[in-house]
This record gives C-alpha cells, structure tokens and sequence, in this order.
C-alpha cells in the first residue's frame, strides 16, 4: 500500500519511517498526497540539490502538474493553497523568477538588524508580560503563533494593533473554509493600506523598499510581493520557534546548549533545522520531461516533493558523523531547511532573528520553565508539510508562587 505523506510528519518517529520507506523504495519514493493523488517523495540530499537547482528539467510551475491539468485533482483540491500555481515570485522559474525574487533580497537586505532585534525583544516582552503572572502558558497558542506575525507586520511598517489584525485574517484564511475568503481580503486589504502609507510618506520599512524596486511592476506586483512574503515567513517561523522550545523543554542536551550563550543559541537553532526543519516537505517541483532520478523513472508532467526533512537525515550524510544524528556537528549548516536552488528561502536572515530572540526572551524572562504534560504528549498541528508542536503547555514560578505541576522530562 502506497504510504501517505502525512505519515511522514505525524509520527513520532520520522527517522524510522524514512529508514523505512528508503529500504523499500530508495532514495526517491512513491507517496500519496491525497487519496487518488500520487507524487514523489524526493528523500536524497543530493537528490533534492538535483531537483531544486535543475529548473530546466523540475519546474516550480504547477501548471505543469499532469495530474492537475487532466482534473485528477479538482480544483477544491484541499492541495490547492500549498501547491497550485500562484502569480508570484513561487510560481515562476528562469528570468521571470529573477525578475520578481530580486526586490524580496533587495528588502531583505536593508533590513536594520540591531533595530529589527529591539523591536523583536519588545513584542516577545510584552507577550511574556501578558501571561507571566498566571504562572502557566501555552508557548504555541500564546506565544510561538503571535510573535512571528508581529515582527513580520513590523518589518512592512505596520504597528502592533494592524499586526493582530494581520495575524487573525490569516489565521482564517487557513482555518475553516467559510471565513477563509473574508480572512484573504482583509488579508490583502491591510497590507494594500501599509502600501498606500507608504506611498504618500515612504519610511525605512520593507514596503516601501518593494514600492521603489525597478523590478516591480505596478500596485498589484509590489502588494503580491508582500503577501508572499508574510505568508511565507508566517508558519515556518512559528513551527521554528515551537520545535526549539519544545527540545529545550524535553531534551537535556539541547537545553544545555541553548543555555551555553549566544554562540550556543545560534548552533542550538541550527539542530532544529537539522532535526525537525519547519518544511518537513517542501512542494514541489513538476518534471518538464520523461527523466530518471534516484534510480526511478520520473514522466513528464510528475510531481515531485522535497522531502527537506528526509534529506537531512539522508545517512548518506550522516553515515559515521557524530552518532549519525542529523545536527549533531556544531556550525554544520548544510541542512536543507532553506532549500536550495533559485527558490531558495530569502527570508533566512529575519526569520533567525526573530525566532532567536523569541528563544532567548524565553529564557531570560521564565526561568524555571516545566512542561505540564509528558513530553510524548505533546500533540502535533495536523498537516502533509510541516510538523508543528500543537500546543506546548508549561507553567513556571511566578514571583509568589512555585510552578504546580511538572513533567520536565
Ligand atoms: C523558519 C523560517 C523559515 C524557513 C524554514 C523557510 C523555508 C523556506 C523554504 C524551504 C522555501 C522554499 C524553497 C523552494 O521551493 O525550494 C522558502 C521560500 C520562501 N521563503 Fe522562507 N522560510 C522561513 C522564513 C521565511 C521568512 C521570515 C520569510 C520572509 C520574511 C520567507 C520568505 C520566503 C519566500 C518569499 C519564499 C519564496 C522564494 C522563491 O520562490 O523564490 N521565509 N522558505
């Protein structure tokens, strides 16, 4: 029986399931995304290189998906949001990909770091304030899911109330499907205001870096930039934040690097990428013509998924390093969390900011801190992509009272 992908992140054990799928299929394997609905599952590390740097050959363009033109997937599809095609900096390949992926690097890199990190430190702050005298939290729902929309709204010029705002239309463009439409207009009607601010008195903000590329052509461009960028960073930077705080919390050794200063938090942060990258499986690439890869024969018109989080544990990699954990090298940053390839997240800079920060804020304001349910209790957010930490409850001292009940292991 042909395995689901979602069996590859909702286990507690991808490493067992990845070693199994391999030993039965190699190094690229045949999955389900949807009943009825087949694709690729590329697991080798050089094999993701391969499909993410050869756009000739492996397409980002999802309207090469056979199975999508000949109607095998509907256009409800719940596949739809992550993988049909969108008229964007996603959906493109060669000059038309340059041509909109130059003004996202190009904000990217007028980011000012040193102020970006105080704004990071006063909304991770204020947040801690808010439930640090009730002495327990939930670190997802109260914390992990907020921060990365308020620094990324910061980052666009929008202030903290916009920021919730932002962060609740997004959260129903994603949630049920009747409030999802709503959710996207108000989605794009914020950052449509953020842009017209910016236009009338331009400030040093990423909105108004993207209103002044040469590259951009027009409102519509510059305002799908900014929709790309913000859903992009949104739910990778959360699933970061969550898997570092849910290792500090039921691995000793992580918490002890985590604890081994700066330099440690960065090489900590790392191990995540390596161990549980945000993308566990990254869609996709379409294949323009009948090929091989991996031993398999791939046809025209195939769907073919970085398995980001296979490949980091590819023991082609790892095979005698350090235990044959993935991350377990200190600086080792070849993990494939960003992937690779023109596509290749632009956004490595802010999101290591702010989930950095996150981190660190934790540990300064909540010493103490104790898991309030086992650590194999922990349920995981449902999804083919990503394995995210559902909730992360904990409690900690407050300054009158100890922490009530403790399950640090
Ligand atoms: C933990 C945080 C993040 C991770 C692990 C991550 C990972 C990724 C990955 C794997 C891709 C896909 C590459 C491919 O298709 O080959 C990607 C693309 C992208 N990411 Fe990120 N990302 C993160 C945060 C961010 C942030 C904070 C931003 C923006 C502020 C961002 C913006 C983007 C954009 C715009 C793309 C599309 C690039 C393109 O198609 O050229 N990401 N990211």
């Amino acid at each position: 029986m042909t395995l689901s992908l979602s069996e590859t992140t909702m286990t507690a054990d991808p490493a067992a399931v990845f070693a199994r799928l391999r030993a039965e299929q190699g190094h690229v394997a045949w999955v389900e995304l949807e009943p009825g609905v087949g694709a690729w599952l590329v697991m080798g590390y050089d094999e993701v290189l391969t499909i993410a740097r050869r756009e000739r050959l492996y397409s980002r363009d999802a309207r090469n998906w056979r199975l999508l033109r000949d109607g095998t997937v509907p256009p409800d599809s719940p596949l739809g949001p992550m993988m049909f095609f969108r008229d964007n900096v996603i959906g493109y390949d060669g000059a038309a990909h340059g041509r909109l992926r130059r003004p996202l690097d190009a904000a990217v890199g007028s980011i000012d770091q040193r102020r970006m990190r105080r704004s990071v430190e006063r909304i991770c702050g204020l947040l801690i304030g808010d439930f640090a005298v009730r002495g327990r939290a939930d670190l997802v729902a109260d914390y992990a899911v907020i921060v990365p929309m308020l620094a990324i709204a910061d980052l666009f010029g929008l202030d903290t109330m916009r920021g919730h705002e932002l962060l609740v239309a997004m959260q129903a463009l994603f949630g049920s499907a009747e409030d999802a439409q709503d959710g996207n207009r108000r989605f794009e009607e914020l950052l449509g205001e953020a842009m017209a601010d910016r236009r009338r008195a331009p400030a040093d903000d990423l909105t108004t870096a993207l209103l002044h590329h040469p590259d951009l052509r027009g409102d519509s461009e510059v305002l799908q930039s900014m929709v790309v960028m913000v859903s992009a960073g949104y739910h990778t930077t959360i699933s970061w934040i969550a898997q570092s705080l849910r290792l500090m919390l039921t691995d000793p050794r992580f918490a002890a690097r985590v604890r081994g200063g700066r330099l440690g938090v960065d090489e900590a942060l790392d191990e995540v990428l390596w161990r549980d990258p945000p993308m566990c499986n990254m869609p996709a690439r379409y294949a323009l013509r009948d090929t091989e890869l991996g031993g398999r024969p791939i046809r025209r018109g195939d769907a073919l998924v970085l398995g980001l989080a296979a490949a980091n544990h590819d023991p082609r990699v790892h095979g005698g390093a350090a235990g044959g954990a993935p991350g377990a090298e200190p600086g080792n940053r070849s993990h494939l969390a960003w992937s690779a390839g023109p596509h290749s997240c632009p956004g490595r800079v802010p999101a290591r900011l702010i989930t950095r920060t996150a981190v660190e804020t934790v540990l300064h304001r909540l010493p103490g801190l104790c898991l309030t349910v086992p650590a194999d209790g922990i349920p995981l957010a449902p999804s083919p992509w990503t394995r995210c930490p559902a909730s992360l409850p904990v409690s900690f001292p407050t300054p009158d009272a100890p922490p009530e009940v403790t399950h640090d292991r």
